[in-house]
């Protein structure tokens, strides 16, 4: 329909049959004409992506942003919809072997295109209660100092980790797990080529540290759901903040 109106207005522009003489000698356009092109310009222009259509700040929501300047709220959030998704798993049964329904869903979706390529990952780490990361970012306090740890471990209630969306991910067969070398093995560069595909984004990029107020993770996942991933691809954007036209978020 689009192309036809289109063929109208060009052949009306055209001057060519779509146009007649009236008794005055003008030139006038035919009324067909005019009311196609009227109607052509009353079209609606193509709806961009609605970046507002769920809540950024809703713990429960598949978008919520979590990062230095945005904690969880509450920081003791704990989702209501947690399953283990049925995938390998570095810990079989522990809690972080979790991840919410439409995460872990997806995760389960992905891990089985994955291997379809001949690639077989592994749940390194999914959900994170708030007293886990707790445990988790002291120890790494306690070995490597406040700053430095700051730079790879989120403090409890500022972690994605506890939204039960996001998921650390490694191969089957546990080389570079949770370390920048997954990059370069075939799993994470078929991570980072396909993720989007299933609704994830590699969510600390290399060189944007600024941004997102981590090192490049190239193993941690976030499930953002297949059309905002796919757009973010589209729109050439890597990071959350950026995508969503929020502060970056370096520190607390
Ligand atoms: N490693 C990420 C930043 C976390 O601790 O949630
Ligand atoms: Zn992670």
């Amino acid at each position: 329909m689009v192309v036809v109106l289109c063929i109208v207005v060009i052949a009306a522009g055209a001057g060519g049959a779509w146009w007649h003489y009236g008794h005055t000698g003008a030139k006038q356009p035919t009324t067909t004409a005019k009311t196609t092109t009227q109607a052509a310009s009353t079209q609606p222009p193509k709806p961009s992506f609605d970046k507002t259509q769920y809540s950024l700040t809703d713990p429960n929501s598949i978008w919520v942003i979590v990062n230095k300047k945005n904690p969880l709220k509450p920081k003791t959030y704990v989702p209501n919809d947690l399953i283990f998704p049925t995938v390998p798993t570095r810990v079989p049964g522990n809690v972080s072997m979790q991840m919410r329904k439409v995460a872990g869903t997806a995760l389960e979706t992905m891990f089985a295109g994955a291997k379809k390529d001949g690639i077989n990952l592994m749940l390194s780490s999914g959900y994170r209660p708030y007293t886990f990361q707790q445990v988790l970012y002291n120890n790494y306090v306690a070995s490597s100092g406040v700053a430095a740890a700051d730079t790879f471990s989120a403090r409890p209630g500022y972690s994605e980790h506890q939204t039960g969306l996001a998921a650390d991910i490694e191969p089957l067969s546990e080389k570079c797990d949770v370390d920048q070398c997954f990059a370069n093995l075939p799993e994470g560069k078929w991570l980072a080529a396909n993720a989007y595909k299933y609704g994830f984004v590699i969510r600390y990029p290399k060189g944007k540290d600024s941004v997102t107020g981590y090192e490049y993770e190239p193993w941690h996942v976030r499930y953002v759901g297949v059309e905002a991933a796919t757009e973010m691809q589209k729109e050439d954007v890597v990071t959350l903040e950026t995508f969503f036209g929020l502060p970056p978020a370096p520190t607390y």
